[in-house]
């Protein structure tokens, strides 16, 4: 299908599964276990509903945002999803996403494993253009932070840490890619991103992960402020009993996500931990949001704009200056850039900014600071 036939971000998934090859489809389409996870993903944010206002001068609508205290053109950045299998879905990689993010004013996320290297991606970035990392910790903590203090001297302005568990032998099953065996086109391109004695036996995604340390805890933490003074985000937190003690030692944020549904299946969606994240550190902390300290992101089946507001709404306070609420958007620009190359994150991107700028005005929000808690109607989440 040509481009100007896709009108959302569910219709690049469409094309996708038509055109990609078989072995990539599986590997970034797959979840964990029966797929419970990733359909409720999405399907969370079905249960929280907008009370729009009205009689509100929205003649100008402005959706910019910032995010760590960097200007983002929306309330969302591209997550980091690991792509190290002999660039599976593009010749040019994850430089498609890095030249559409600069096009459109967007953060994009590095992961660890990449099909480019960090320092090509890097390179690829207009002056100015800003860069996020994901950190897969490494067993050898040389290594690790070696590529930490890279990443700080190359410019990145925040490190997203995955403590979610992928190390091999927990790797969530992910049946759809485990029924595809992985072979590597390209060996160099697998311990290029840093792992060796690898098993290609079992799939695309168990492949790639056998570096990282299952062994990393709380403890750790302290160990990576003393390395780096790049803000520390947790990704990957799933509870706000974990979320409160990622404040209390003084990190920057958390993402609330569960990998895309590709671990854990039967994880709650990072848009309900979102609540009970934002009620408990309003209560047990007294924090308000929004807030310079401390930042909530949720990842996991957004494809409308209209879930970035329900989050945003849901982290968001009207009486304070500060902005920094956003959500990441994983396999669209996946799908978006197999299917099209760049031309097609491009237009994804459009798609959500003609959204942004038509559902603020639906919802009376001239920006998106007046996108707040009570425009909309969360109860069904159960948490109140
Ligand atoms: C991911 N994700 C991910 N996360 C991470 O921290 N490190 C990684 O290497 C990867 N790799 C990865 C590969 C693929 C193919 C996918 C689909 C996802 C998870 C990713 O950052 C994000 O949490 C989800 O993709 C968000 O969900 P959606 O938008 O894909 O539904």
């Amino acid at each position: 299908p040509s481009l100007s036939e896709v009108l959302n971000l569910h219709d690049f998934e469409h094309v996708a599964k038509q055109v990609m090859p078989e072995k990539a489809w599986a590997y970034y389409s797959s979840a964990a276990d029966d797929e419970i996870t990733i359909r409720e993903n999405h399907a969370a944010f079905h249960r929280i509903w907008f009370r729009p206002r009205v009689l509100r001068d929205v003649t100008e609508v402005d959706y910019s945002t910032k995010i760590l205290g960097n200007a983002s053109s929306m309330p969302i950045y591209i997550a980091s999803t690991a792509t190290a299998l002999g660039k599976l879905g593009h010749p040019d990689g994850e430089l498609n996403l890095t030249r559409a993010a600069a096009k459109h004013g967007v953060i994009q996320m590095i992961p660890t494993l990449a099909s480019c290297s960090f320092d090509e991606i890097v390179d690829e970035a207009k002056p100015g253009q800003v860069q996020f990392y994901q950190l897969y910790v490494n067993k050898d903590r040389e290594i690790t932070k070696r590529i930490v203090q890279h990443a700080e001297r190359r410019g990145i302005k925040g490190l997203f840490i995955t403590v979610e568990i992928v190390d091999a032998p927990q790797l969530g099953r992910r049946e759809k890619d485990m029924r595809q065996k992985f072979e590597a086109e390209d060996p160099s391109e697998v311990t290029k991103a840093g792992s060796d004695g690898v098993d290609r036996s079992q799939g695309a995604a168990r492949a790639i992960s056998s570096f990282i340390d299952p062994g990393l805890s709380w403890k750790d933490l302290k160990w990576f402020k003393s390395i780096t003074k790049m803000p520390l985000i947790l990704k990957g937190v799933q509870c706000w009993e974990d979320c409160l003690e990622a404040y209390d030692q003084g990190l920057a944020g958390c993402v609330l996500s569960n990998h895309g549904g590709r671990q854990l299946d039967f994880a709650r969606s990072g848009i309900e931990v979102l609540a009970e994240c934002v009620k408990n550190l309003k209560e047990k902390r007294g924090l308000s949001f929004p807030n310079e300290k401390f930042q909530l992101f949720v990842d996991g089946g957004v494809r409308r704009a209209t879930d970035v507001l329900k989050a945003v709404a849901l982290g968001a306070t009207a009486d304070n200056d500060y902005i920094d609420a956003a959500v990441g958007i994983g396999r669209p620009f996946l799908y978006a850039f197999s299917s099209y190359g760049v031309e097609g994150v491009d237009h994804a991107l459009n798609i959500l900014k003609a959204e942004f700028e038509m559902n603020l005005r639906l919802l009376g929000a001239p920006t998106i600071k007046d996108v707040v808690p009570e425009m909309v109607d969360a109860t069904n989440l159960g948490i109140h």
